[in-house]
């Protein structure tokens, strides 16, 4: 199997397994700006927030081209985005630009979307909810400290439209008896 497919074999069972639990794919949380200032990104929660992005699977889908090039991308381009499209009965999603994300929020409340946001497939919300406070933050100082940089990645298409770009696309729930 190549790379992809080894990424994508996991996660398309775990689509299924969305698709059957639920239709309500997205219920994003909205915060309103916060004139509240965010710590300072300090070395030990930057080091941490790297590691994060490294290996629970944020840079895979967020960075162009990680997982295809064994994660040898320069950080520069680290959570950008992607323009690889993800194709299912949720229609067509795209790794959000995280450096332009959460520059919108302040530190308390990245975490408290985080904590509480549900997004489309193939992103792993759940995880999100799993991770302690203390790495949602690590996460955040990290990502800041390496500042806004890209361009946002491309809208959301809904079911049944062509999408513009390249996609994955998951294999569709089989029919019913
Ligand atoms: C399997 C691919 C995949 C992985 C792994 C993944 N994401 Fe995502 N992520 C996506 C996709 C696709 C979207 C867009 C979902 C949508 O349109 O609803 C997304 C959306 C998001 C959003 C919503 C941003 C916005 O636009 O408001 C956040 C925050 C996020 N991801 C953070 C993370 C973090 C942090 C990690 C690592 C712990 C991670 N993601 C891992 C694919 C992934």
């Amino acid at each position: 199997m190549n790379s992809l497919l080894r990424r994508v074999a996991p996660l398309a069972a775990a689509a299924a397994l969305l698709a059957a639990a639920s239709t309500a794919w997205y219920a994003q949380a909205e915060a309103a700006p916060d004139a509240k200032s965010s710590p300072a990104p300090d070395a030990k929660s930057v080091e941490r927030g790297r590691y994060l992005a490294r290996i629970a699977g944020c840079n895979d889908c967020h960075t162009p081209g990680y997982a295809e090039n064994g994660g040898k991308v320069d950080e520069k381009l680290w959570l950008t985005g992607d323009r690889l499209g993800w194709q299912g009965p949720w229609g067509t999603t795209y790794p959000s630009n995280l450096r332009l994300v959460l520059a919108k929020y302040s530190e308390n409340q990245w975490v408290q979307v985080a904590k509480s946001a549900q997004y489309r497939p193939p992103m792993p919300w759940f995880a999100l909810h799993d991770m302690t406070e203390a790495d949602l933050r690590a996460f955040y100082r990290f990502v800041r400290w390496l500042g806004p940089a890209g361009e946002p990645a491309p809208a959301y298409v809904a079911p049944g439209r062509a999408a513009a770009g390249p996609v994955v696309a998951f294999p569709s729930p089989p029919a019913a008896k």
